[in-house]
């Protein structure tokens, strides 16, 4: 117990000594690297991933929980088995924030982060595309962005690839009749059609089959497919009193076998606060809740439309944790992780990543015009930057580079090299936010 804890720190430490080593520093290699994103990673890519068939998601489950059968089918395919060659893995992620109605800047930003060629088309150079919500309200394009999303989901399929996308507080409103920014009737045409189209209309539909409240993204695919429960089945959290809270405890869940436990990344609109109730199991416990409230606003009479009239509110008989899922507590809304200062914010942060078994947390929802905000060493990262023209901030994009490479050694042992780099793109210049490595011992097989 003690010794497993023991190793434990040593690979955190390991961690945090390269972390502050590459901390913002520019490496020319990485520079090189991120300047090709694709090339070495498509061979591997396109080999791992050939035999993946499209995500199967149905009516009945609208929240985007991978299957268990195309998971099998895209992670095992190639799974190194004990005694065969070792073979590296890379995984290429871009997120993206508010993009609010402009698909010109929403074009550019995904061009330049290598996500779509000049024609809009899925390049195939990125394994996962996240965009963290608000793509409705105050631009023009709203309709067009969503079309473009579900088109851009399914070239993605097609060659292994996948769009990640996300429900944010604009679109939550927009369900409930809360229509803020009457110019986006323009868009629609009329109010009815407005309504029409984001219940059971086709933008309504998307919402409900591929959209989430939040996402648990792995970095390796030995933690399973995307948003694969946290903490795993077996691995119940234990919490005694939130106030007894500390996380060089059992809570934390760091199993010395299970080194790669918190290699994975949340995705969300808001953000996860400390306090809020339903993070675990993470992501699925919040996305039931939240696909169980855009069902109850999409199927309940649409209410006239507010303003002018009142604001309508939640569906009679939705339940607590749906109106804490909605509140500013929750996830569509939380702005503590960008408004907390650092004394605060570094030290709940390391409470919601032991929960969600993640290692960084990235969202959206409060703008900083300038860039990409990293806050506590980038376990918190901002990346609404105002990107619609509506606001004119900056074109920004984040791009991760993970990779986990054999090393050779004497001993034979099966040992790697994880490496994750994170990078703010701009149209003009990219910043590395965080370079972390670390060396493991293990066979880390594909989930
Ligand atoms: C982009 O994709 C569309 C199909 O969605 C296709 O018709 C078109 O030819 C593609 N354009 C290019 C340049 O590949
Ligand atoms: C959801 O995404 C799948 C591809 O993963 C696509 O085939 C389907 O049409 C999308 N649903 C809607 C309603 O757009």
């Amino acid at each position: 117990m003690l010794s497993s804890r023991l190793i434990s720190l040593i690979a955190i430490l390991i961690g945090l000594y390269f972390a502050s080593r590459f901390e913002l520093h520019k490496s020319p290699a990485i520079h090189e690297h991120l300047k090709r994103p694709a090339a070495a990673f498509s061979a591997v890519y396109n080999q791992a991933f050939a035999k993946q068939s499209p995500e199967v998601v149905t009516e009945e489950s609208p929240q985007q929980v991978f299957t268990e059968e195309s998971s099998q089918q895209v992670f095992t395919s190639d799974a190194p088995s004990a005694g065969s060659t070792r073979v590296p893995y890379t995984r290429h992620i871009v997120a993206v924030g508010d993009l609010h109605g402009d698909l010109g800047n929403a074009q550019k930003v995904l061009q330049f982060s290598g996500v779509v060629d000049e024609f809009g088309n899925w390049t195939g150079e990125v394994d996962f595309f996240v965009q963290t919500g608000d793509i409705i309200d105050r631009g023009d394009d709203t309709i067009k962005l969503f079309v473009w999303m579900e088109q851009l989901r399914v070239q993605a399929a097609a060659v292994g690839g996948v769009v990640m996308s996300h429900l944010g507080n604009h679109e939550v409103m927009n369900a409930i009749g809360s229509y803020v920014y009457p110019t986006e009737i323009n868009t629609f045409g009329s109010v009815a059609a407005r309504q029409k189209m984001l219940s059971s209309g086709r933008i309504g539909r998307a919402w409900a089959q591929n959209y989430t409240a939040t996402s648990r993204l792995p970095l390796h695919p030995h933690l399973g497919p995307p948003n694969t429960p946290f903490p795993p089945e077996g691995h119940a959290l234990h919490f005694h009193k939130e106030d007894d809270y500390d996380v060089n405890e059992e809570s934390q869940y760091y199993d010395a076998n299970e080194p790669l436990s918190h290699s994975a990344l949340s995705f969300v609109h808001g953000g996860l606060s400390p306090t809020y109730s339903n993070l675990s199991p993470f992501p699925t416990k919040i996305n039931t809740i939240s696909a169980s409230l855009l069902r109850k606003l999409q199927y309940r009479t649409q209410p006239p439309p507010s303003p002018p009239n009142p604001y309508p509110g939640l569906p009679h008989g939705s339940t607590r944790e749906e109106h804490e899922v909605y509140d500013a507590n929750g996830p569509f809304w939380y702005r503590g992780w960008a408004t907390d200062p650092e004394s605060k914010a570094c030290v709940d942060v390391e409470k919601v990543l032991a929960r969600t078994g993640t290692r960084r947390m990235i969202m959206g929802h409060t703008p900083d015009f300038t860039g990409i905000v990293s806050r506590c060493n980038g376990k918190i990262i901002i990346i609404d930057t105002g990107i619609s023209h509506a606001y004119g901030g900056a074109v920004s994009a984040l791009s991760i580079h993970y990779t986990f490479t054999p090393i050779d050694n004497e001993e034979g042992e099966p040992r790697w090299k994880e490496r994750e780099v994170v990078s703010a793109l701009y149209v003009d210049r990219q910043e590395t936010i965080v370079d972390q490595e670390r060396e493991l011992v293990g066979d880390f097989r594909m989930a």
